[in-house]
């Protein structure tokens, strides 16, 4: 077996670090330096390899049995080192444990199951455009992308309204804790203790309301079909990942289109292309920009042989602009066919809650689409630093009204 600590011979080697606050800022900057050094190259400052093209980034997601997220969907090697938290069940897993739980989850968040929150969704949109409307002042982070999640996806899972604003430093906790321990990991991690708490509790079954998609998961453990500590973190998932990612999603969706009024103008004219819009934000500026795998066998790929217990970074970031891919991956156009984007993931773990974040995004912008004519930037935008995700700490905007019909 190779060492996986020390570099191996005749592989192509980069000092690229995409933690660094600049890389972390743009993605689009190290994207390149990534595919084309080789198509796995070994991140020496990290010990591990990487991958940003397409076909490999597809490959190693689909093969789930040979790189394996038991040991980590972060930096960390679980078989090596302590995780910060107990181990998602689902991401973290593999079959057969994650099978049957993935089941409960998706049949949760299914479409079937979840249209009849659409009228809601909805609702909070309108609602939240009244507000916003032709104000000078409008942040798209906090007064647009977390306003709306924290409304309707806490609601929807069935949480009580205290304690929900412990949830956006919850999924920061998760998503820095799939980096490295650098000063952005730290910062998240100061709370650590009292917001895990929180969490932990607001999971139980005697925490949520009786008619939220929370206690459906429960059901699943009346039926026998998962444990009671199952569902919990069942729910526990939900949270930890359903709230930055939609926030970050959003923002990046409202910068794009401040950033091409013409491509809102299309979409003005045509509403229909809606949910095709939204998927062209999601490979154009990508919310989740790597993930990594670990080698559950030695195996070669993209011409070097991998150790088992190696660890392999998946930017699908990086593989939604590979040029191998696709035509001007650089263009934002929401006429392209962005499916293949892997900004959900890929393969048994793939996003088990895309659809529920398809609705809340297409209820929000659906409303914006009607009402707003222009998404006009009026101030200099701010990145968030964060590990794993990549969207906006600044976004000021302002929702200039469509003249009424
Ligand atoms: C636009 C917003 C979202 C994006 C871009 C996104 C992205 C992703 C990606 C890339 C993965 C795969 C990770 C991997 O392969 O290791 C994933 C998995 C997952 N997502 Fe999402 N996600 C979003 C929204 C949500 C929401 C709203 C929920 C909550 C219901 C959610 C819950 C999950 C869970 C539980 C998993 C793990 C699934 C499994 O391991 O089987 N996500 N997501």
């Amino acid at each position: 077996m190779l060492d996986a600590k020390t570099k191996p011979d005749n592989v192509v080697v980069s000092d690229l670090d995409i933690f660094t606050p600049e890389n972390i800022r743009n993605p689009l900057g190290w994207h390149p330096i990534l595919r084309d050094a080789a198509p796995v190259v070994w991140l020496s400052k990290y010990g591990v390899w990487a991958t940003g093209r397409h076909e490999l980034v597809n490959e190693i997601l689909k093969d789930y049995k040979t790189y394996c997220s038991s040991a980590g969907v972060g930096l960390a090697n679980f078989h090596k080192e302590e995780p910060w938290r107990p181990p998602s069940l689902l991401l973290e897993a593999d079959p057969p444990d994650h099978t049957g739980r993935r089941e409960v989850a998706g049949r949760v968040m299914s479409h079937a199951n979840l249209r009849r929150m659409k009228a809601t969704f909805e609702k909070e949109a309108a609602l939240l455009v009244d507000r916003l409307l032709d104000k000078d002042d409008v942040n798209g982070v906090d007064d647009i992308a977390q306003a709306y999640i924290l409304k309707v996806f806490p609601d929807a899972i069935g949480l009580k309204p205290e304690g929900r604003e412990n949830l956006l430093p919850y999924g920061n906790m998760v998503f820095n804790g799939f980096g490295p321990r650098n000063e952005i990991f730290d910062e998240a991690m100061k709370r650590a203790a009292p917001i895990s708490e929180y969490i932990m509790k607001c999971c139980t079954r005697e925490e949520l309301s009786t008619d939220g998609l929370g206690a459906q998961v429960y059901e699943a453990c009346d039926n026998g079909e998962i444990s009671e500590h199952e569902a919990l973190f069942i729910v526990r998932s939900y949270l930890g990942a359903g709230l930055d990612t939609t926030v970050d999603t959003i923002g990046n969706v409202i910068n794009a289109f401040a950033s091409y009024p013409e491509q809102w103008t299309k979409l003005r004219q045509d509403p229909s292309r809606m949910r095709a819009a939204i998927e062209e934000v999601i490979r154009f500026d990508s919310p989740f920009q790597g993930v990594f795998r670990t080698a559950a066998r030695d195996v070669e790929i993209g011409g070097v042989q991998i150790a088992e217990d190696d660890k392999i970074l998946v930017a699908p970031g990086a593989a939604n602009h590979d040029p191998r891919r696709w035509d001007n991956p650089d263009e934002f156009d929401i006429d392209r066919d962005a499916s293949g984007h892997m900004g959900f993931g890929y393969g048994i773990h793939e996003c088990v809650g895309q659809v529920i974040a398809r609705l809340e995004m297409e209820a929000l912008f659906g409303e914006m689409v009607k009402r707003v004519e222009r998404i006009e930037p009026v101030g200099p935008t701010q990145r968030r630093l964060n590990n794993t995700l990549h969207g906006f700490e600044k976004l000021p905007v302002k929702l200039v009204g469509a003249a009424a019909n």
